[in-house]
């Protein structure tokens, strides 16, 4: 298993270009299975979950290329399998979108459930609900998911809860339905605006996306898809935190400023300076930042997926700071470690209450989900001294070439096998 040792205290100032998002190339390549032809996606991020979502697909029967320059073309002509087998779901849940694509091509889908993972259950009842909804029959069997349908109906549902992929799996399976289906209460984060978009390229007919209200009209088949994946806006806002906790000046290119709003309003609220451009974000600071509030919601509020992140900046704060998890339930797994070099943090329920302190200091560290990976690596950035951080493969799932990226703005960290 790999390690990434930083040897923290050092400024970060330069450039740093972003990658295709992880969150929207996945649904994107879960939706191929609506289309018969060659799909070609550019732009995609080389990261773990990529490769798992390309090798479900090709078990599915997709034929696959995958070029240097990071295009993935698809053909999605012979999908004859409806199986997503136990293996490959339960390291990356987001395997769940094939359920609607399948249920839509095939009439069938067999995917095991996803466990649970370190931030929450997790559960997909709505997104069970919602294709039951559309006439579909669900039976859980043995841990898998068994869902079949002659042919899915439009249908009207309102998500309990805001669900990025839940909203996705929905969208998806009314593409191809017979009739109108009306989704209420849907998330409206851009990957999933990208998504209803590229689908619309392809023939699709849906209207609303980006409001609580998505209607989508039924058609009988889609053209392949063609698309560039856009920059992945929590890569982004996690070298804008990064520039940030070093007291740096760093350049976050080819991104897109509108998406990272609430992250930006939040860093200027405690100090930092931020310039934002057509595609690109200047964030710069040479002051300890004072403490500010945040509690997650879904877009447009603040993501989750910056909350552990922000969390290592505001241990570095002048002052207290109370960040608030109210989309997953148990996403404080960063809290323990970060104390472990000397932050100052105290649970309560879904609030974690930061007390500001002057230094962090280097440690050994455990990485145990995606985002509080990269809350650990933003520490030990800052902190005095040699930090060592384990199980890396979390990181490697969501951010493409993260020592690289970090090294090229003056940071001394490398990976050991
Ligand atoms: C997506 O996960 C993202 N993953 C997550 O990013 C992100 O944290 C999350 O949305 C919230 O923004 C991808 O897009 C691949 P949800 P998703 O369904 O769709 C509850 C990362 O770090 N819920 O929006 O799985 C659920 O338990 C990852 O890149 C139900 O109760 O999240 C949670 O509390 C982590 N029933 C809340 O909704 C359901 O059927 C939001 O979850 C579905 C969800």
């Amino acid at each position: 298993m790999d390690k990434i040792i930083v040897e923290g205290g050092n400024r970060l100032t330069g450039e740093v270009e972003i990658s295709g998002a992880k969150n929207a190339i996945l649904p994107v390549l879960a939706a191929t299975l609506l289309t018969r032809g060659v799909n070609k996606i550019t732009n995609a991020p080389k990261v773990r979950d990529v490769n798992t979502m390309v090798r479900l697909l090709a078990d599915l029967g997709a034929r696959v290329e995958r070029h240097d320059d990071g295009e993935i073309d698809l053909d999605t002509t012979n999908i004859n399998n409806h199986a997503a087998p136990y293996e490959l779901v339960s390291t990356m849940r987001a395997s769940c979108l094939v359920l609607g694509p399948l249920l839509a091509r095939l009439g069938r889908a067999k995917v095991s459930l996803p466990g649970g993972c370190a931030i929450g259950a997790r559960p997909i009842d709505l997104h069970m609900k919602g294709l039951e909804a559309m006439g579909a029959t669900l039976k859980l069997e043995k841990g898998y998911i068994d869902a079949s349908v002659d042919q899915l109906r439009g249908t009207q549902f309102y998500f309990d809860t805001v669900t990025v992929t839940g909203t996705a799996n929905l969208m998806m399976a009314a593409v191809l339905a017979d009739g109108e289906t009306v989704l209420e209460n849907v998330a409206k984060e851009p990957e999933v605006v990208f998504l209803a978009d590229l689908l619309n390229q392809a023939g699709a007919k849906i209207e609303g996306q980006g409001t609580d209200i998505m209607t989508i009209q039924g058609v009988t088949s889609l053209q392949a898809l063609e698309c560039k994946i856009l920059p992945d806006r929590i890569e982004a806002g996690t070298y804008m935190i990064a520039g940030a906790m070093t007291q740096g000046d760093v350049w976050v290119k080819n991104c897109e400023p509108k998406h990272v709003e609430a992250l930006t309003l939040k860093l200027i609220s405690s100090g930092v300076s931020v310039e934002t451009h057509e595609t690109s974000i200047r964030v710069f600071c040479d002051r300890r930042p004072h403490g500010v509030n945040i509690k997650t919601r879904p877009h447009p509020g603040f993501p989750t997926d910056f909350q552990a992140q922000f969390m290592a900046l505001m241990t570095l704060a002048e002052g207290q700071s109370i960040i608030t998890e109210d989309v997953f339930e148990n996403r404080f797994m960063h809290v323990a470690e970060l104390n472990r070099m000397g932050a100052n943090i105290e649970l309560e329920g879904r609030s974690a209450i930061v007390s500001g302190v002057a230094r962090l200091s280097g440690a050994p560290l455990m990485a145990t989900d995606l985002r509080a990976s990269a809350s650990l690596v933003l520490a030990a950035l800052s902190a005095e001294g040699e930090s060592v951080i384990s199980r890396v493969y979390h990181i490697d799932r969501g951010y493409e070439e993260i020592e690289k990226k970090l090294s090229q703005l003056g940071a001394k960290i490398r990976r050991v096998k």
